[in-house]
C-alpha cells in the first residue's frame, strides 16, 4: 500500500517533466534526428492527455486509435520532408555485402526485426480503419502481444536491431569499440565496392545516414507502439505500468544515446566524396566529349618546314616551327596544311601509305604504314583511297624527308577552349552548388553546377533542384576576351590541376560557386564559398578558395582512346597531380586525337546535399588515356549527429 502513495507522485513527475519538454528546441542537430524527436515529444504529450479525455470506452479507443493515426501522419511528414524517402537503402546494402556470410546473416536478422515492428505498426493503423467494429479484446491482445516480455515483443526487437548493429551499450565508444559493428562492416565494404557506390549514387557518409534514417523512422514506430500498448494496458485496467514505461523510456534514451555516438564516430571515419565509374558504353557527346585537334599527328615535308625551303637538316631539327611551303605535286598539296605551329617532328621512314581521313572528321588520317611495317593507327578499308609518299632527293646529297610531327592549329575543327567565367547558384535565393558535369556548349567547355535551396539542417530543398544553364557566348562574340572569358588550350598551356578544392575542418560553409583561372599557366579550379547557418539554412557572406599544390605532371604519353578500354577506369590522380591534354599514342591512333577525353557524367548525389568541396581528377585504365572529370565532396553532417536535448 505504500505503493499507492507513490504512483500519484510518479504520475506528476512524468507529466511535468514530458509537458517541460515539450518546448520546441532549437538544436543543430541533424533533421532527421530532430525531427524524430519531435515526434517523440508529440507523441509523450498526446499519451498523457489521454488520461483526461472524457467519453465512454468506445469514445476513448477511437480516440487513442486517431491520435496514432495522426501520428503516422507525422511521421509521413518527416519522411516527405526530409529528401530520404525514395529508395530502400538497407535492400542495396544486401547487393554488396553479397559474399560477406556472417554480415549478411546478421543483416537478414536486422531486416526481419524491422519488417516485424513496421508490420505491428501498420496493423494498428488498420485497426484505426475499422474502429467501429473493433473488439475491446482485440486491443487489448495486441497491446500485451506488444508488450509482454517475449522474444517477439516490440522491446525485445528493437533491443536486437541495436545490438546488432551499433554494439553493446558500453561506457566508453570509441573509433576501436565500433569498428567491429555491423554499421561499420556495412561502411567498409561500401567504401570498398565502386561498382555499388557508383549505380547507388551516395557517398559512404551518406550511405550510413540514410541507413540510420531508415532504422530510426522503423524505431520511432515501435517507440509508438510500445507507448500506446503501455498506456491501452492501464487504462484497460490490467495494471498500472507506470514503472515499466518509465523503465522503457529510459532504456530508450540510452540506446538512442549509443546509437548516435556509434553513427558519429562511424560517419567521421566515412568517406563524403562522390564521383562516376565509367558508364557501360562509352557514348560521344552523352558520357563524353572530347578537346579535339589540340596536337595532331601531321606529316610534312622538311621542304616545308623552314623559310629557305632546303632539305639540308633532319626531322629532329625542327622542334617548333611553321609551315612555310608546299611543293606542287607533293602529298602537301593534296592535304589540307598545318595553318598553326608545328612541333616535335621526327623521322620514321622515307615511305609510306596514308590514308586520309573524310572531310567532315576532325582526324586528318585514319591511319599511316609505314615502307619498314610500321603502323601508325588502325588499317581499315580506306574511303578515299591512300596516297604514296615519298621523300625526294635534292641535288645529290639532300634527302627531302617527310616528317612525322605535330600540329598546333585553331580552327574549326579545334575545340580547345575553357570557360573562365564564374558560374555561381542563385544565393539570392539561398541555393547552393549540388552537383557538377562538364558540357561543351558553343564548343567551349564549362563546368556546369546542380543547384537546389538550402533548408534547415543543411537539407536541399528536392523540388527547386535544377542544372543551372551555362552561360550561352560563343568565342566570337563582341567584348568576349580571350583570357577573360575563355583560355585557349595551345601547346604551351594545356594543364589543368588535378586538385581538390575544400575549406579545410571548416563546416560553416557550402560551395555556391565555381570557376577555373589559369594559375602557372594551367587551367585551376576555384570555389566560391557562403557562410551558413546550420539551423535556419541561410546563407551569409562569400568567399573564394583555390588549392594550389599541383607540382607533378602525369605522364600520358602513347596512349591508346579511351573508348577502347575493356577495363573500367580508376581514379589514377592525387592532389598534387596535373595534366597536360595530349595528342594520342603514335601507333595506337597515328596521334590524331586528343587524350584524355572530358568525362560529361553528371556527378551529383541521388539524395542532393550540399558540398564542402569539389576536385578534378583523372581516371584511368593502363595504357589508354582516359578522362578527365569532376568529383564532389559533400559536407560533412557528423558534428551534428548528436543526441537532441529531449530525447
Ligand atoms: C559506466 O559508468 C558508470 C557511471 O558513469 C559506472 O558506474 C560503471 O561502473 C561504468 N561501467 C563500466 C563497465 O565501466
Ligand atoms: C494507477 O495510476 C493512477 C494514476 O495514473 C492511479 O490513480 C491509480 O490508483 C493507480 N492504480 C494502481 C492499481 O496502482
Ligand atoms: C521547396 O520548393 C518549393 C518550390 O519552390 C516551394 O514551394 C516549397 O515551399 C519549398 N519547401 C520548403 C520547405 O522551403
Ligand atoms: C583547423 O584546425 C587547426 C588545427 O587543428 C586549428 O588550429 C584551426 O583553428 C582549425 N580551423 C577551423 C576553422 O576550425
Ligand atoms: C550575415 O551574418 C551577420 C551576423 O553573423 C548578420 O549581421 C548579417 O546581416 C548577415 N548577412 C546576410 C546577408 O544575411
Amino acid at each position: 500500500f505504500k505503493m499507492k502513495l507513490w504512483i500519484p507522485l510518479l504520475v506528476v513527475i512524468v507529466i511535468q517533466l514530458t509537458t517541460a519538454l515539450v518546448a520546441p528546441e532549437i538544436e543543430d542537430t541533424l533533421d532527421i534526428i530532430h525531427d524524430v524527436d519531435h515526434v517523440v515529444n508529440i507523441v509523450r504529450s498526446k499519451i498523457v492527455n489521454w488520461d483526461a479525455e472524457i467519453g465512454d470506452d468506445q469514445d476513448k479507443r477511437k480516440m487513442m486509435l486517431k491520435q496514432v493515426k495522426d501520428i503516422d501522419q507525422q511521421i509521413f511528414q518527416v519522411l516527405l520532408q526530409s529528401s530520404h524517402d525514395d529508395s530502400n537503402v538497407m535492400e542495396s546494402i544486401s547487393d554488396f555485402i553479397d559474399d560477406d556470410a556472417v554480415t549478411k546473416l546478421q543483416l537478414n536478422e536486422l531486416i526481419e526485426r524491422l519488417n516485424k515492428i513496421s508490420m505491428r505498426f501498420d496493423q494498428i493503423i488498420e485497426y484505426e480503419r475499422r474502429k467501429e467494429t473493433l473488439e475491446e479484446n482485440t486491443l487489448i491482445s495486441f497491446a500485451e502481444w506488444v508488450v509482454l516480455p517475449s522474444a517477439e515483443s516490440v522491446e525485445y526487437s528493437m533491443e536486437r536491431v541495436h545490438l546488432k548493429l551499433f554494439g553493446p551499450i558500453n561506457n566508453k565508444t570509441d573509433v576501436k569499440s565500433t569498428s567491429h559493428t555491423l554499421l561499420s562492416r556495412i561502411m567498409k565494404g561500401y567504401e570498398k565496392s565502386s561498382q555499388q557506390r557508383c549505380s547507388i549514387l551516395l557517398s559512404p557518409q551518406q550511405l550510413l545516414y540514410s541507413l540510420y534514417t531508415e532504422i530510426a523512422i522503423i524505431e520511432l514506430k515501435g517507440y509508438i507502439l510500445m507507448e500506446f500498448a503501455l498506456k491501452k494496458m492501464r487504462v484497460s485496467g490490467l495494471g498500472n505500468f507506470t514503472d515499466e514505461a518509465d523503465l522503457f523510456r529510459q532504456s530508450h534514451t540510452r540506446r538512442n544515446q549509443h546509437a548516435l555516438n556509434v553513427l558519429r564516430i562511424q560517419m567521421q571515419q566515412a568517406d563524403r566524396s562522390l564521383w562516376r565509374c565509367d558508364p557501360p558504353t562509352h557514348i560521344a557527346k552523352v558520357t563524353y566529349d572530347e578537346v579535339t585537334r589540340l596536337l595532331q599527328g601531321y606529316i610534312e615535308n622538311e621542304d616545308g618546314l623552314n623559310a629557305d625551303r632546303t632539305c639540308r637538316r633532319t626531322c629532329g631539327d625542327y622542334q617548333t616551327t611553321r609551315v612555310s611551303g608546299c611543293i606542287h605535286d607533293s602529298f602537301c598539296s593534296n592535304q589540307p596544311p598545318c595553318t598553326g605551329r608545328v612541333h616535335d617532328c621526327r623521322f620514321i621512314a622515307s615511305k609510306m601509305w596514308v590514308c586520309q581521313s573524310p572531310q567532315s572528321s576532325s582526324r586528318r588520317y585514319e591511319y599511316i604504314e609505314y615502307e619498314d611495317g610500321q603502323l601508325f593507327g588502325h588499317r581499315t578499308s580506306c574511303g578515299r583511297g591512300t596516297n604514296t609518299v615519298d621523300s625526294w632527293r635534292r641535288w645529290i646529297f639532300w634527302h627531302c624527308h617527310f616528317c612525322f610531327c605535330l600540329c598546333d592549329e585553331q580552327g574549326v575543327k579545334s575545340d580547345r577552349y575553357f570557360n573562365l567565367r564564374e558560374t555561381l547558384a542563385d544565393v539570392a535565393s539561398n541555393k547552393v552548388v549540388t552537383g557538377v558535369r562538364f558540357v561543351k556548349k558553343n564548343r567551349i567547355f564549362h563546368l556546369q553546377i546542380q543547384q537546389g535551396q538550402l533548408l534547415p539542417r543543411g537539407g536541399i530543398n528536392v523540388s527547386t533542384v535544377e542544372w543551372k544553364p551555362v552561360d550561352d557566348y560563343h568565342i566570337h562574340h563582341p567584348n568576349v576576351r580571350e583570357g577573360v572569358d575563355f583560355h585557349t588550350l595551345s601547346y604551351g598551356s594545356r594543364g589543368i590541376d588535378l586538385t581538390k578544392v575544400m575549406k579545410t575542418n571548416d563546416t560553416t560553409f557550402v560551395v555556391t560557386g565555381v570557376r577555373f583561372r589559369l594559375y602557372r599557366g594551367r587551367l585551376n579550379l576555384r570555389l566560391r564559398y557562403s557562410k551558413f547557418d546550420f539551423v535556419n539554412g541561410k546563407l551569409n557572406e562569400s568567399v573564394w578558395e583555390s588549392n594550389e599544390q599541383a607540382n607533378e605532371r602525369l605522364n600520358l604519353k602513347d596512349k591508346d582512346l579511351p573508348t577502347n578500354s575493356r577495363e573500367s577506369s580508376k581514379p589514377l590522380s592525387a592532389d598534387h597531380h596535373y595534366l597536360e591534354f595530349v595528342n594520342s599514342g603514335l601507333y595506337a591512333d597515328a596521334a590524331q586525337t586528343t587524350v584524355p577525353f572530358v568525362d560529361i557524367q553528371e556527378v551529383s548525389s541521388s539524395r542532393p546535399v550540399p558540398l564542402h568541396g569539389i576536385g578534378i581528377y583523372y581516371k584511368s585504365s593502363s595504357g589508354y588515356g582516359g578522362f578527365v572529370a569532376p568529383k564532389i565532396i559533400h559536407y560533412d553532417f557528423s558534428p551534428h549527429v548528436k543526441m537532441p536535448l529531449t530525447f
